[in-house]
């Protein structure tokens, strides 16, 4: 019996068919552990997306399998979350009732529900605001409204597309730093794809470094350094310039 929570075998997806088709993914294997915190890094139209998913259940493979405790993904499913770069809040709800939604839509109690609601507002620093308006927020406090969205219905797993693509550097900092500290109180697998270096190195256990397309795994490496992580240490300005090799090496190959 292994720790496994996700498992990908020898996955591939193909796109279209005939003249139209698209190799996106080949030859993906991949075991996530429980509490597991995964980047996925790679050029754009490396296939990432179509990778997350497939795990969320939206797409299928076309060779191959991914599974969620042994289980094929056949669908979405309460067990996992998606967070998209764009996440869009519901604008006709106030921030409580946008966190409370997935609570509901489970069927948890009045009260349940209202204590976690209370619990996530309180981490993520929104006290005061429970009663407006996703407009009347910053970009960031919606980015931080979203993550609670996700969060509330504890899935098992998290997947998280470019969450913070869109915010300026201080604010995107600012959330990676609030991620990192609501994960390590609450421990899931988080699977979190980033175009940036640093963001990867700041956030996970392992990362995971992809080809252009077709998108292969061309290497993982682990980080075990504790977090927060200072992206100026001697230690994360070295993982940075072997990412930046790496994927120099694959663009000309
Ligand atoms: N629904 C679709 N139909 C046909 N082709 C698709 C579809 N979705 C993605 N593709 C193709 O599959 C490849 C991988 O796309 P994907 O969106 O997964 O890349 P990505 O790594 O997420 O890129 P980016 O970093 O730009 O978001 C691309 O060549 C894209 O054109
Ligand atoms: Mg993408």
């Amino acid at each position: 019996m292994t720790d496994n929570v996700i498992q990908i075998k020898d996955l591939e997806k193909i796109y279209g068919s005939g003249t139209n088709e698209v190799l996106a993914l080949e030859k993906i294997n991949l075991n996530i552990q429980n509490q597991e915190f995964i980047c996925v890094l790679g050029p754009s139209g490396c296939g990432k997306t179509t990778l997350l998913n497939i795990l969320a259940g939206f797409e299928f493979p076309t060779k191959g399998f991914a599974e969620v405790l042994g289980n094929p993904i056949l669908g979405p499913g309460p067990d996992r979350t998606m967070m998209f770069q764009d996440y869009a809040l519901f604008p006709w709800l106030t921030i409580s009732k946008n966190i409370e939604y997935g609570l509901k839509q489970r069927n948890f109690g009045k009260s349940e529900r209202q204590k976690i609601v209370n619990y996530f507002i309180e981490l993520i620093d929104l006290k005061g605001f429970e009663n407006k308006y996703p407009i009347q927020l910053s970009g960031g406090m919606r980015q931080r409204v979203a993550l609670a969205r996700a969060m509330a219905v504890d899935p098992a797993i998290l997947l998280m597309d470019e969450p913070f693509a869109a915010l300026d550097s201080f604010t995107r900092e600012r959330m990676q730093d609030e991620l990192v500290r609501i994960w390590q109180l609450n421990k899931k697998v988080v699977v979190f794809i980033t175009h940036s270096i640093e963001e990867s190195i700041k956030l996970a256990d392992r990362i995971i470094i992809m080809s252009p397309r077709p998108g292969r795994i061309v290497e993982i490496l682990t980080l075990d350094s504790a977090r927060p992580r200072d992206i100026s240490s001697d230690e994360c300005v070295r993982v940075a310039r072997r990412i930046r090799e790496i994927l120099h090496l694959v663009a000309n190959n």
